[in-house]
C-alpha cells in the first residue's frame, strides 16, 4: 500500500499560498480545504483561490469541500483545476450520481464522513469512489486533537474495502502528526492529511518526509 502525504493548506500563510505550496516539495497533493461557513462554522476559500493555486503549483490539488450543496458546487472545483473532489455525504443529495460527474469530468471523486456518519451504510457506494475520507476532528478547524475512536472506523473500511476488491484510497484528515500517524496506517489507511503537523514545522518539506517513513513502517 503506497503511503501519501498531503499537506493541507489551512495551516498555511493565506497571503502567501504560492510559496507555501512550493514550501512542501516532496508532498503527494496538497490538501485544500474549502468551507463555507454553513455546513461548518468556519470561512476559507472558494473557486477562484483554487484556479490560482492550481497555476501556481505543479502539485495536484486534493479539494476537500466543506461546503453545503456540493452536487451544484463540487463540478466547479473539477473546472477550477482540482485532481481530486470530496464531498461530504452529509451535504450531497444525490452522492452517486455526484460521484459520476466528479469521474466524468476528469477528476477523482472521494466522499467524507464526519466523525458521528457511520460506513456502514455506504457500503455498496464504494465501487462508484476513488477514495473515502474518515474525518478523525470535527471538521471545521485545523489543530484539533486526533479522535483515537474513529480507529476501529478506520479498520472496518479497510476490511470492507478488501471484501470488494477495490482500489480505494482511504484518507485521514484531523489531528494527524507524528504522535498518531502510526496508529492511522496501523488501522489501513494510505493518504495522511496533515496541517499543523506540516506548516506548524520549522522545515514543513522536511516534516512531510518525516511522516511518510513513519507511516510507511
Ligand atoms: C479540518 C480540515 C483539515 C485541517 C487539518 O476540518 O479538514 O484538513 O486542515 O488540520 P490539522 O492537521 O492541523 O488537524
Ligand atoms: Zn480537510
Amino acid at each position: 500500500m503506497a503511503v501519501q502525504i498531503n499537506p493541507s493548506i489551512l495551516s498555511a500563510d493565506f497571503a502567501r499560498l504560492a510559496e507555501e505550496a512550493k514550501a512542501v516539495q516532496g508532498a503527494d497533493w496538497l490538501h485544500v480545504d474549502v468551507m463555507d461557513n454553513h455546513f461548518v462554522p468556519n470561512l476559507t476559500l472558494g473557486v477562484p483561490v483554487v484556479e490560482s493555486l492550481a497555476r501556481a503549483t505543479d502539485t495536484p490539488l486534493d479539494c476537500h469541500l466543506m461546503i453545503e450543496d456540493p452536487d451544484r458546487w463540487a463540478p466547479r472545483y473539477v473546472e477550477a483545476g482540482a485532481s481530486s473532489v470530496t464531498f461530504h455525504v452529509e451535504a450531497a443529495a444525490a452522492p452517486v450520481r455526484l460521484a459520476r460527474e466528479i469521474r466524468a469530468k476528469g477528476a477523482r471523486a472521494s466522499m467524507a464522513l464526519k466523525p458521528a456518519t457511520p460506513i456502514e451504510p455506504y457500503e455498496d457506494l464504494l465501487p462508484e469512489l476513488d477514495m473515502l475520507l474518515i474525518m478523525t476532528v470535527e471538521p471545521g478547524f485545523g489543530g484539533q486533537s486526533f479522535l483515537d475512536i474513529m480507529l476501529p472506523k478506520i479498520r472496518r473500511t479497510r476490511e470492507l474495502i478488501g471484501k470488494h476488491g477495490l482500489e480505494l484510497w482511504l484518507q485521514v484528515d484531523g489531528g494527524v502528526s507524528a504522535a498518531t500517524i502510526e496508529r492511522c496506517a496501523d488501522a489501513g489507511a494510505d493518504v495522511f492529511v496533515a496541517g499543523s503537523a506540516v506548516y506548524g514545522a520549522e522545515d514543513p518539506a522536511a516534516a512531510v518526509q518525516a511522516l511518510r517513513t513513519q507511516a510507511e513502517t
